[in-house]
């Protein structure tokens, strides 16, 4: 440790102590008589104040933080000592109590752009802030986010699942509709329909499945196991709440059991599981998926109706300068009847460009990188996220948003809709398209400004800050 900083910390131990002396450490043990009943309260003569020197608080402003804070830069907290929520001509120092990691993953909160205004609900939830479900005999663990973390979030609902090689997500099916990318690994899905059908397949990472309410499916990871992302359609959906083959045993008579089974004895169940299994250590898949393909008198399900899309193996819908947009909807995957979805990239400094979705919320996942997404929400509300890989997003409809990268790596991250096909509004394809003198009237632009308006959309804008 050199000299200085030794120094600096023993002046800030010092500092802390006395302020905690003072300020909150009770009497103790019996050499402390009680104070006098009134002795310590309002104004006394006596009373002399303790002025803490708040004004020697060491920080660096960041480039960005001076400028008018209609400009509202992202201001980049990483390796500076003590972030202030300073913006412009506004804020002031913070001289504590804080934990400074939070202010540098959230600058935007910390120090909001000028152009943010009273309040919009909350539209971020880091995963890595949900508590985990462990998986029996370290098989593997899910953590979710529902309308508990995001309370907008009404219309859909999010978990991250990891399953080891050779563990299960035991067979169980819910009441939502479940949409799943892969994120990590390889896993085997499998389905029995209404008709009897059967279903089996393997994902690998990219990936997407699809399992309509109430159809039973069960999950297995295959060689280094998986990590997937499952998204409801239920904003108050939980983990917690599946109907399980384990509880189907449990929870009927072992009568009932023997008698629905044709007569099997009852010693039949001696060895049932007591209650939820959940994710759990299993025999590993074999490596012939024909092996498991158990068909009834309805056979297989029709290819058109598969739980599966390879969305590993599409192409982008959209590539531009900034980076590129591969919509997965039931135009490409029908049984996924509503679920209209988007794996984005956007490259550093270029932003998904403003937009709003007409008759969907959006759901989002961060795959990758650092970003913050503007929303506006009418009545002059405007808040600014910052989201990180790990991180879950909510945009109500209608609220226009962007999505920034602020960082130094591409952003990858989902959009999920509930809507028949994915589309959204691009601000700048609209004003594109109305009369120009209409656009130039509202907002006092110059025919020079509006004549540059594109007429198509952009999706992704590489485009750069002139001063
Ligand atoms: C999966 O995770 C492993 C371990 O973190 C990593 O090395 C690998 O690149 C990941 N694969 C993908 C496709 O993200
Ligand atoms: C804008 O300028 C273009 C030429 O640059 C001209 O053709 C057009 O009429 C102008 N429009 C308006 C509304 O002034
Ligand atoms: C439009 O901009 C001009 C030039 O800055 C300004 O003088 C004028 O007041 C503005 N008009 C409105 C309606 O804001």
């Amino acid at each position: 440790m050199a000299p200085q900083t030794s120094t600096k910390a023993l002046v800030a131990l010092l500092a802390l102590a006395s302020f905690q002396q003072l300020a909150f450490a009770a009497p103790t043990g019996t050499t402390s008589a009680a104070p006098a009943a009134t002795g310590l309260l309002g104004y006394n003569p006596s009373n002399t104040v303790k002025n803490e020197d708040t004004d020697n608080i060491q920080y660096s402003l960041v480039p960005g933080q001076t400028d008018s804070a209609v400009i509202g830069a992202y201001l980049d907290f990483n390796n500076v000592e003590h972030p202030q929520p300073i913006r412009g001509t506004k804020g002031g120092t913070d001289p504590g109590p804080r934990t400074e990691e939070y202010d540098v993953l959230n600058p935007d909160k910390l120090a909001p752009p000028g152009t943010d205004h009273g309040g919009v609900d909350n539209a971020q939830w880091p995963m890595g802030l949900s508590h985990m479900k462990l998986g029996l005999g370290r098989a593997g663990w899910s953590r979710q986010q529902n309308v508990d973390n995001i309370p907008a979030a009404t219309e859909m609902a999010g978990v991250d699942m990891r399953l080891e090689e050779g563990a299960y997500r035991e067979l169980h099916w819910h009441k939502a509709a479940e949409w799943s990318l892969v994120l990590n690994g390889s896993v085997r899905v499998e389905a029995v329909n209404e008709e009897g059908q059967t279903f089996v397949d393997d994902l690998s990472a990219g990936d997407v499945w699809f399992f309509p309410a109430g159809v039973p499916h069960s999950l297995q990871g295959l060689k280094g196991g998986v990590e997937f992302l499952l998204v409801f359609d239920d904003g108050s959906f939980s983990e917690d709440n599946t109907f399980l083959a384990s509880e189907v045993f449990a929870h009927n008579p072992k009568e009932v059991l023997s008698k629905n089974f044709g007569g099997l004895p009852l010693s039949a169940w001696d060895n049932i599981p007591a209650g939820e299994l959940f994710i759990f250590p299993g025999t590993k898949a074999p490596t012939d998926i024909a092996a498991q393909n158990i068909v009834g008198s309805a056979g297989v399900l029709p290819i058109e109706q598969s739980y599966t899309y390879h969305a590993s193996l599409a192409s982008p819908n959209h590539v531009t300068d900034g980076g590129t947009v591969t919509v997965i909807d039931p135009l490409v995957f029908p049984i996924a009847s509503k679920f209209s979805a988007a794996i984005v990239t956007v490259k550093p400094g270029a932003i998904r460009e403003i937009h709003w979705h007409t008759t969907s919320d959006e759901w989002n996942f961060f795959i990758a990188g650092s970003a913050r997404i503007g929303i506006y929400a009418a009545q002059g509300n405007a808040r600014t996220f910052d989201y990180h890989a790990g991180d879950t997003g909510y945009i109500p409809k209608a609220m226009t948003h962007y999505v920034e990268n602020v960082g130094k790596d591409d952003v990858i991250f989902l959009e999920v809709l509930q809507a028949d096909h994915f589309s959204d509004i691009s601000v700048g394809q609209w004003l594109g398209l109305t009369p120009p003198q209409i656009v130039m009237d509202t907002l006092n632009l110059t025919n020079t400004t509006v004549s540059q308006f594109k007429k198509d959309k952009q999706y992704i804008v590489q485009g750069a800050v002139v001063a």
